[in-house]
């Protein structure tokens, strides 16, 4: 379709009506000229489709259709064709219903365990929530329908989400908000983006030309359509000015008509609209002349498909000997959500599913006995429903409880106030643990909790929102049908206060300000060498694997070049199982502040018991560099830097070191004021300091060479350690005369040039 010619033809008032939805979930047709609606849905881990009476939040039925697992659990898979599988069937499920986008990815980055909508994100690391979402909208996108990365940007908090500033500094944003969207924009292209409801640094995601415009279009090169999130829009014009070109679900034509009084007072060029108008179509008929309604959608497969995802997402965060289980042992399943799992996150990701496989439902087979334990409904457990619990507890072999987030405690539209399980539930963990020595914990939840009990449970599988066949894959990973493989997408703290937002999160008032900076999970943590509950990137299986034999392509690179490491990894255990080969980057020198290792690769492995393999890893500049806020780009500071590879981010297995060296010069702006440190760090100022050097050791002193030579080694070390913070100008206040006015004027020429 010639979108352009198609707009062409429009009146103002059509284009305009365009720029906005028809309702929730359509955008605008245009009947004269045969333009038809084209329908958009929710998002992201299965369909929420709904026919009639629609509503953002969830709480109206939509289609049955089929949950996947919730982001927080398969970005612990850290397997992009996993997910990337999971996109394939839900693209093909759009077609099969007519939509044309779905509302997903959800990529925001978990700064505080307290987000309510955790579950629906991926990670505290951008490196990984970028690979997990691109994987995704590839796989959506194969099938001709468009993903809605959402919600750029800085969207981390549901306090207050639609009207809060969240206040991060340049280089916080581009390391650690931006990435994830940077990742997907250039890998994946998805068809649409999402804006958050918030402000960012006081100006509404909605109408901020430096995100919508600069950094997504301009520097990324996204070429789709930018939607707004549902109602985040305030002011109209100034939002399809500065790049928002659907708005939704729409204002009942008063922002329509805003724009159109806008471009008759000339206040707005209907260039922009046009330019909006063509954006939507192209992305439209881009579904719409693709659309495959007779595609084929077999839930049964889907389900299928679910429990495999989740299989391969959860997380074996601790085994003392006790799993997986005998099939044979006698074994109590204590906890309603056994029986009923909680598998998937409240609000609009709620999707309404055609079955649900609980882990009771799944293991129907097997000498189960099963105690509620608690009830979810009234979040208590009687003294009845406990020594029901322990009766079983210490009837069976093993006791398994079945514990998690209700949930009414993390949701969209509201944070947790702490972090701990429900009461009643870590009560009955505790008694179970007391009745029976081989008790494991299985949890459902979609983001991390406190585990006062850890001690005395022999072994704890973190199952995340699992999706709707969550119990299939419970049941599979305790009985050792499947052996766990998923690795935490983010670290467990041992309490909220370790966290390193836990001063600022939520802000005051509308002013949530990012005060950690880039020092976000584990990348505080390992800088503080805190300990931690669970470290960033643990997963334990049923078998074991080393990884061994780091080989750096090169000692020495530029930041031009890339470094390929390879490292082997072998199957020291007796199952075959998956490995997930993490490789962390180091900046050993650096001016900048740096976390102390960065996610920069890794890769899903699968070995047979006693087979090795390769795997190899290709870094180019973005793995080294920061960004540097005097150039606006990223740099790479010439040093070294460690290239770590292990199966956490606190078991590193192997190191090597590599030299990387910048071909960027930043400009020089030295002043009167600059200090000699960093004069004599930045090599061409050293050279051009030169013949100065002889009138600064005159005034203070010989510096470490020669002062060694006289005997005077301390005295010397300390004048030149005083010395590196001295401004040049301190030059004429110590030694006077030596240095006129204009010789100063020169010299800083001489640096500058
Ligand atoms: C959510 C979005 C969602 C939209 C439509 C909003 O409240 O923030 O993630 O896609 O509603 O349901």
């Amino acid at each position: 379709m010639d979108v352009k010619a198609l707009v062409a033809q429009m009146t103002l008032e059509e284009k305009a009506g365009l720029c906005s939805g028809q309702d929730f979930w359509h955008t605008k047709p245009v009947e004269r000229l045969n333009v038809p609606a084209v329908m958009v849905s929710d998002g992201p881990h299965g369909l929420r489709k709904q026919d009639e009476k629609a509503d953002h939040l969830g709480v109206n039925d939509s289609i049955k259709a089929v949950c996947m697992p919730a982001a927080c659990a398969t970005a612990a898979s850290f397997d992009r064709a996993l997910i990337g599988a999971m996109g394939e069937a839900i693209g093909s499920s759009c077609q099969h219903e007519g939509l044309g986008v779905v509302l997903g990815p959800a990529v925001n980055i978990k700064r505080s365990p307290l987000c309510g909508r955790n579950f629906e994100y991926f990670s505290e690391d951008p490196y990984l929530a970028g690979e997990m979402s691109a994987a995704y909208i590839s796989g959506v996108q194969s099938k001709n329908v468009g993903a809605s990365i959402k919600h750029f940007a800085a969207n981390n908090q549901e306090h207050r989400r639609m009207s809060s500033s969240s206040n991060a500094d340049e280089r916080t944003l581009r390391e650690i908000y931006f990435p994830a969207f940077e990742i997907s924009v250039r890998k994946a292209q998805p068809w649409t983006v999402m804006c958050s409801y918030n402000r960012v640094n006081g100006v509404y995601a909605s109408e901020n030309p430096w995100l919508l415009t600069g950094v997504l279009r301009e520097e990324w090169g996204f070429d789709g359509y930018v939607m707004s999130d549902w109602g985040a829009v305030s002011d109209r014009v100034a939002g399809i000015a500065a790049g928002l070109d659907l708005e939704m679900p729409g204002s009942g034509g008063i922002n329509d008509r805003k724009i159109v009084e806008a471009v008759r007072s000339g206040k707005l060029d209907e260039k922009i609209v046009d330019q909006a108008c063509e954006r939507i179509l192209k992305i439209n008929y881009r579904y719409l002349e693709n659309a495959r309604p007779e595609t084929p959608w077999d839930k049964e497969a889907d389900h299928r498909l679910s429990a495999r995802i989740a299989e391969e997402c959860m997380v074996l965060l601790k085994n003392e000997g006790v799993l997986p289980l005998e099939k044979k042992a006698e074994t109590a399943f204590i906890g309603e959500f056994a029986a009923s799992p909680r598998f998937q996150g409240g609000g609009s990701s709620h999707i309404n599913c055609f079955k649900i496989t609980s882990a009771l439902e799944a293991a129907r087979d097997l000498p189960v006995t099963y105690a509620r334990g608690y009830s979810v409904e009234s979040d208590s457990a009687t003294d009845e429903m406990i020594a029901e619990a322990v009766k079983a507890a210490r009837a069976a072999k093993v006791a398994v409880v079945f514990a998690g987030l209700p949930d009414s405690y993390e949701s969209e539209g509201y944070d947790r106030r702490h972090m701990a399980l429900p009461e009643c539930q870590n009560r009955l963990i505790e008694a179970v643990a007391g009745a029976n020595p081989n008790t494991v914990v299985v949890l459902h939840n979609g983001s991390p909790v406190e585990m006062p009990w850890l001690e005395k449970v022999k072994a704890v599988l973190e199952a995340y929102l699992g999706g709707q066949a969550v119990g299939i894959a419970v049941v599979r990973l305790l009985y050792g049908d499947a052996n766990p493989c998923g690795h935490l997408a983010e670290t467990f703290p041992v309490k909220l206060s370790d966290n390193p937002s836990y001063l600022y999160y939520g802000g005051e008032g509308n002013e949530a300000d990012y005060r950690e900076g880039i020092f976000v999970g584990y990348r505080y943590y390992d800088k503080k060498e805190m300990e931690v509950l669970f470290p960033f990137g643990h997963g334990l299986s049923y078998t074991t694997f080393v990884c061994s034999n780091l080989r750096l392509s090169r000692e020495k690179i530029t930041d031009r070049e890339t470094l390929t490491a390879a490292v082997t990894v072998t199957n020291t255990g007796k199952r075959a199982g998956k490995s997930v080969v993490q490789l962390y980057v180091g900046d050993r020198e650096s001016t900048a502040l740096r976390p102390v290792r960065e996610l920069k690769g890794f890769e899903k492995v699968e070995l047979q018991p006693g087979e090795s393999r390769d795997v190899t890893f290709t870094l180019d500049k973005r793995a080294f560099a920061c960004w540097n806020t005097q150039i606006h780009d990223w740099y790479v500071e010439t040093g070294a830097f460690t290239i770590e590879v292990g199966q956490s981010s606190r078991d590193i297995e192997v190191s090597g070191e590599v030299t990387v060296e910048s071909t960027a010069e930043l400009p020089r702006r030295y002043t009167a004021d600059s200090i000699f440190m960093d004069i004599m760090a930045d090599p061409g100022a050293a050279k051009a300091m030169g013949p100065m050097l002889e009138t600064v050791r005159k005034a203070f002193g010989p510096g470490p060479e020669t002062s060694e030579a006289a005997g005077e080694a301390v005295s010397g070390d300390m004048s030149m350690a005083m010395l590196q913070y001295m401004p040049l100008r301190g030059l004429m206040s110590f030694a006077p005369g030596q240095i006129s006015e204009s010789a100063m004027e020169e010299l800083l020429k001489e640096l500058n040039s």
